[in-house]
């Protein structure tokens, strides 16, 4: 091979090795961006809507189906096998999310891992709503397992199968930003009067 090509082949090589080490790419804004908006509600909710771009990731969304049954990839497609939410979320008797999902991800088999694994409660569907009926739902004491507002600001800053979402293993994109930014903006939504997108 010509120098002039290895050189070409070493350029590419190089270039695509780092856009596969790009995880996902897309990013948040900073809460700062938002202290120009003065009207509280405009604020609120803009605030969420960018807090939205994470909680309508995939990494989210296929534990929080509208049906009994998770999804998997971007394509939020049936997860394969056949399993379900069963009693407690975590599977049928015979198929429980364990038998497969272990304690960490585990990348040779493109398995997604963590101690909690488990389907969000049919109460918590998100999939096939717009970003304002997900906001309602989540600040509904009766659907959202009786949180209040301290509650639901950590439980999205801290909870740690929130946080697999961020690192989700080899092959799979990462929710956008981080939990950190994620957990600011919903807190300043919050402090903002967690007013919700209409419609
Ligand atoms: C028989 C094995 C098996 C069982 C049991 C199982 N899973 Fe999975 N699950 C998989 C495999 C394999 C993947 C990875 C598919 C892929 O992305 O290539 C997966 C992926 C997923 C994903 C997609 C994660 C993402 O965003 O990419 C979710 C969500 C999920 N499983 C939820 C569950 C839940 C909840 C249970 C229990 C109710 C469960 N699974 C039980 C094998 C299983
Ligand atoms: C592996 C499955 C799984 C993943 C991934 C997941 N969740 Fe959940 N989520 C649950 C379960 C289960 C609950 C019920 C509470 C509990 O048991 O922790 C829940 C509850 C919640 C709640 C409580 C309020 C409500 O009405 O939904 C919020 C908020 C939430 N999740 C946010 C998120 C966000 C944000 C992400 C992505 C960054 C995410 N979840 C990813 C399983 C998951």
């Amino acid at each position: 091979m010509r120098p002039g090509k290895t050189l070409l082949l070493a350029a590419l090589l190089l270039a695509s090795g780092l856009a596969a080490a790009q995880p996902g790419g897309e990013t948040l804004k900073p809460v700062s961006e938002f202290d120009r908006i003065t009207d509280r509600q405009e604020r609120a909710i803009a605030l969420f809507t960018e807090a939205g771009k994470v909680l309508n990731s995939p990494r989210c969304l296929n534990c929080h189906p509208s049906g009994d049954r998770p999804t998997q990839t971007n394509a939020l497609s049936p997860h394969q096998p056949w399993v379900v939410r069963g009693a407690d979320g975590f599977g049928a008797a015979a198929m429980r999310c364990a038998t497969c999902h272990q304690a960490a991800n585990f990348d040779s088999a493109r398995m997604p891992g963590h101690p909690k694994w488990h389907l969000a409660p049919a109460s918590m569907a998100w999939q096939g709503r717009t970003l304002g009926q997900i906001c309602e739902q989540i600040k509904d004491k009766s659907r959202n397992d009786n949180m209040d507002m301290a509650a639901l600001v950590k439980h999205m800053a801290e909870d740690s199968l929130v946080g697999w979402a961020w690192n989700p293993g080899a092959g799979r994109t990462p929710a956008p930003g981080t939990q950190k930014e994620f957990g600011a903006l919903i807190k300043a939504w919050a402090d903002a009067g967690a007013f919700c997108p209409r419609g």
